[in-house]
């Protein structure tokens, strides 16, 4: 059986992901949505409601599963029996960081494959700092988030300005 990871933040999860997710899908029988810390961001949503949201949006994809790592991504692939991570590209301007991570992923786990998608072009300028800018500031978020987790992002959002 085929299985491939999908690592990531998803504070919160966005159309963009979800179309990778979809895809990742329908290529791999299994796909593991990994939510993972990223040391250099301190995100908006907790853990759980990561997960919520998640597993929400991607309640219509059968071969998904949602799971949070505490760790390094490698050692989460490894313990899902699994040897591809897949990772997003939205613009040039991506390529450098993760051509960075894949290279430190491939250095400590050789038997490991980053392998990259491009994001679907309506998505590329698309990000989950995006999302938080527009609605902490009231703008409408429905283009850019899954229909199904709407009111978990607006109402995190509009309860985060005001006690900004
Ligand atoms: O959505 P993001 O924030 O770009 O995802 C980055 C993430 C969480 C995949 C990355 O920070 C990660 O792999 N974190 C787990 C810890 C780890 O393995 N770090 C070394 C990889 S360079």
């Amino acid at each position: 059986m085929s299985s491939a990871i999908y690592p990531g933040s998803f504070d919160p999860v966005t159309n963009g992901h979800l179309d990778i997710i979809e895809r990742t899908a329908a290529i791999f029988d299994k796909v593991t949505v990994a939510i993972l810390i990223n040391s250099s961001k301190t995100p908006t949503f907790t853990v759980e409601e990561r997960i919520d949201m998640l597993k929400k949006a991607t309640a219509h994809i059968p071969n998904v599963e949602i799971e949070f790592f505490d760790g390094l991504l490698v050692d989460f692939v490894r313990s899902k029996n699994a040897n591809v991570i897949i990772k997003g590209l939205r613009a040039v301007s991506d390529f450098e960081y993760e051509f960075q991570m894949a290279m430190l992923n491939k250095s400590v786990a050789p038997d490991i494959e980053t392998l990259f998608m491009m994001t679907g072009n309506k998505y590329s300028y698309l990000s989950s700092s995006i999302v938080k800018e527009l609605g902490r500031l009231g703008a409408p978020v429905d283009e850019f988030v899954p229909q199904a987790i709407m009111d978990n992002v607006t109402e995190k959002l509009r309860k985060d300005r005001k006690e900004k």
